[in-house]
């Protein structure tokens, strides 16, 4: 930078030189002293290149440790929002990524399932690698967007891809409603209670509804096909009086006739 912006003429060695060269620089980045080569100099000034270590990796970290005050702050003042607990039971949640991760969930879909893993693992890693590696492949000097075509054009692509997948993704994303269920039965509201009372309880430490839960007792994903609500009832306020030493714990003393019923409607609507 200090060379470039010397003077003309300062340096007589310089002002030699460029009368005997006149119109092009010496090489070294010094601009002649006539008024029109200077003029052509100025244009054409190599931008200064700046060392990566420390000059350039300064400024970033300097940049770097903002972003991240910033985002200290936006957790404390603005609460962060949680998603209820996840819950196996549910048949009305759609799982999406995140925003900013739209774009790959949705080039997933447009990769046969075969080869999922050049959308998952190949693109993003790839992707990564060249990142890193561009500093080592672009070594050119050109820092504007308008100098560097290549690079500029691949960026402008890149982004709009994203951009649109992006937004291909919101709008083929199913509104959560409720109307929308995908899976699993149709619940009225004293089944939703008893679904909610499931959960309180912990009943999945024992028993597997769907994909989650434990193995100790059967499974009760089906449970309504072998039992109806009656039969449930009963077992829930005392095992033991049904299947003699029953490990599952009764629960006439821990919950009301009214919830126990509505747990029973619950279950003997998984059918
Ligand atoms: C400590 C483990 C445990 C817990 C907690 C538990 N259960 Fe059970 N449950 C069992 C076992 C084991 C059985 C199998 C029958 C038996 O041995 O009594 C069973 C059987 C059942 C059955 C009968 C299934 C069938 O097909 O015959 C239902 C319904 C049931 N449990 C519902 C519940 C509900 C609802 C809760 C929560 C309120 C619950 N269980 C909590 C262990 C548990």
């Amino acid at each position: 930078m200090a060379i470039e912006e010397r003077e003309p003429g300062r340096d007589p060695n310089t002002a030699i030189r460029a009368a005997a060269r006149p119109r092009v620089d010496d090489g070294h980045g010094r601009p002649p002293a006539d008024a029109s080569a200077g003029l052509q100099a100025t244009r054409h000034r190599r931008e200064s290149p700046e060392p990566f270590f420390p000059d350039f990796l300064f400024k970033e970290a300097i940049v770097a440790l903002a972003a991240f005050i910033i985002l200290v702050l936006v957790v404390i003042y603005f609460r962060v929002p949680l998603e209820p607990v996840a819950d196996p039971t549910s048949s009305t949640y759609v799982p999406r990524p995140e925003w900013y991760f739209l774009f790959v969930f949705e080039l997933l879909k447009h990769v046969p399932g075969s080869q999922e893993p050049i959308a998952t693992t190949v693109l993003p890693v790839g992707f990564g690698a060249l990142l890193i590696l561009l500093p080592f492949i672009d070594r050119g000097p050109a820092r504007g967007a308008r100098r560097r075509p290549l690079a500029t054009t691949a960026a402008v692509v890149l982004l709009s891809g994203a951009a649109l997948l992006t937004v291909q993704a919101i709008r083929t994303t199913p509104h959560t409603g409720g109307e929308q269920a995908a899976v699993g039965p149709k619940l009225d509201p004293t089944q939703e209670a008893g679904r909610l009372l499931y959960q309180q309880m912990k009943c999945d430490a024992c028993h597997k509804i769907g994909a989650e839960g434990g193995a100790t007792g059967p499974e009760l994903t089906h449970v309504g096909t072998r039992r109806d609500a009656k039969w449930i009832h009963t077992f829930l306020e005392n095992p033991s009086a049904i299947v003699p030493k029953s490990p599952m714990p009764g629960y006439l003393d821990k919950l009301s006739h009214n919830e126990i019923e509505q747990m029973a409607q619950y279950l003997a609507a998984l059918k």
